[in-house]
């Protein structure tokens, strides 16, 4: 089990949470879910830095910043999902680094609208869980310790 943090980052409109497109997303918000996610972490022995960010850079940087500490990475980047490559490639920087990175998607996109289908991160992660609701989070701890 690594002892840096676990960087648990989300990308653009996670703030919405609670209010955006309830019937998919859920009626959970961000900070609902953070929360699940501190006392899931304490009950596994694991530290998480839970951020969010609209700003494709930013999302670039942290990865940066997780893969000079060493620190495993779960992330859900929403939208930047299906067309980022700037965050492929830093993806990418993490499982290459030896660390493992874990995709997570609250919904199923495989199950939704075709632009959906594509993700441009699955191919450098370590796996993926998709379609679990906030669970999905709470299992990418999870994974994280086996
Ligand atoms: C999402 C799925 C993406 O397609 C979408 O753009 C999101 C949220 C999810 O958690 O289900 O913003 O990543």
């Amino acid at each position: 089990m690594t002892t840096s943090p676990v960087y648990l980052l989300n990308g653009p409109n996670l703030t919405r949470l609670g209010s955006r497109e309830p019937e998919i997303y859920g009626s959970q918000t961000l900070p609902d879910i953070a929360a699940l996610v501190t006392r899931e972490a304490d009950a596994l022995g694991l530290v998480v830095d839970f951020r969010q960010t609209d700003d494709e850079s930013e999302l670039v940087g942290w990865i940066h910043e997780a893969v000079d500490r060493g620190s495993d990475v779960v992330i859900n980047p929403a939208a930047f999902t299906h067309y980022s490559y700037a965050l492929r490639d830093a993806c990418a920087l993490v499982t290459t680094g030896g660390a493992t990175l874990i995709e997570i998607h609250l919904s199923n996109p495989a199950s939704r609208e075709e632009f959906r289908h594509t993700s441009v991160i699955s191919g450098v992660a370590t796996g993926t869980i998709a379609g679990f609701g906030s669970s999905s989070y709470l299992l990418a701890l999870r994974a994280l310790t086996i």
